[in-house]
């Protein structure tokens, strides 16, 4: 990590600092890497025939108490590395990818660098409750994280942009996740309070004019070029020097590495893009 310990060395360092130990809980109970999946509950694609079927017949289900489960294949390498997308847990980026937005986030604290917290592109919103979960573990009360999402789903991409139209992700309904259900899963952890702001809505809508004036730390995660593109043009000119940005789908997603390379290359942006797993980068701005 940057210049201030890891966060393996900061465990090793104070291996009993309750505040570690509750962010390692947290970041473990977050994935359900502690415990694991064994079912998912059925959820038929909605508007298909199999969905209507399926809800027409569920007044019996109902009726027993019951609920119809799908045994699920758990594989605790795939999890620790957030290359599946879990049936219950709160995130899908898995080990690797929490213990750098513990190190982003250690680092800004430590060294003061000004700012707030933002992901864009929240999904189920493990990684913005693990944002809160260490903000209070380290008594800091003046700063916010920020929560940005449609809440119901990726956008239909631009037919022009041929690296976002590939993957077809604006069509899994496993991708929109309500702003209650989101608000709920906050709540389960007790770290829903007024440091949580969210933006609800598309980014090109709610990025260019959200009311946050300095970041901190931005990880962007909203896979397609465009949504990317949006955030670093609407958020990188509020990151304070010494700030991170952390880009989830670097490796993966063809139009997020592409909207990050366009990006740097416009604003001449040559700090080190460092890696964090097969897929994610991130860089600290330097000036
Ligand atoms: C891969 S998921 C994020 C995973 C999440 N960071 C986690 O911790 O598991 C992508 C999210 O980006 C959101 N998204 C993508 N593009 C968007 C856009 N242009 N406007 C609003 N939300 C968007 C989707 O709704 C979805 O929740």
């Amino acid at each position: 990590m940057s210049q201030t310990l890891s966060h393996s060395a900061h465990l090793q360092a104070a291996p009993t600092d309750p505040r570690l130990l509750y962010c390692d809980l947290m970041k473990k109970v977050l994935t359900r890497h502690a415990f694991g999946e064994t079912w998912k509950r059925y959820q038929p694609r909605p508007g298909t025939l199999r969905s209507a079927a399926y809800e027409s017949g569920r007044w019996l289900l109902n009726r027993g108490g019951l609920e119809l489960v799908l045994r699920s294949q758990y594989d605790p390498q795939a999890r620790a590395e957030g290359r599946d997308w879990p049936a219950d847990a709160e995130t899908m980026i898995g080990l690797q990818r929490l213990d750098n937005l513990q190190d982003c986030l250690t680092d800004v604290i430590e060294d003061g660098v000004p700012g707030d917290m933002i992901e864009t592109g929240v999904w189920r919103g493990g990684a913005v409750i693990f944002m809160r979960a260490l903000l209070k573990a380290y008594g800091v009360d003046d700063r916010t994280v920020w929560v940005a999402d449609s809440f119901r789903g990726l956008p239909k991409p631009d037919p022009s942009r041929r690296e976002d139209t590939e993957d077809a992700l604006w069509k899994e309904h496993q991708l929109a996740i309500p702003l209650e259900q989101v608000k709920a899963n906050f709540q389960r952890y007790g770290l829903l309070d007024e440091q949580v702001q969210f933006l609800p809505g598309w980014f090109a809508d709610t990025l260019p004019t959200a009311p946050l004036d300095r970041i901190a730390v931005m990880r962007l995660d909203g896979d397609l070029y465009d949504s990317t593109m949006v955030a670093l043009r609407s958020l990188y000119p509020k990151l304070s020097p010494g700030g991170y940005v952390i880009i989830d789908d670097y490796h993966s997603v063809r139009g997020c590495k592409q909207a990050v390379d366009d990006f740097r290359a416009e604003h001449g942006i040559t700090s080190e893009l460092r890696q964090v797993d097969w897929t994610c980068r991130y860089w600290r701005r330097t000036a």
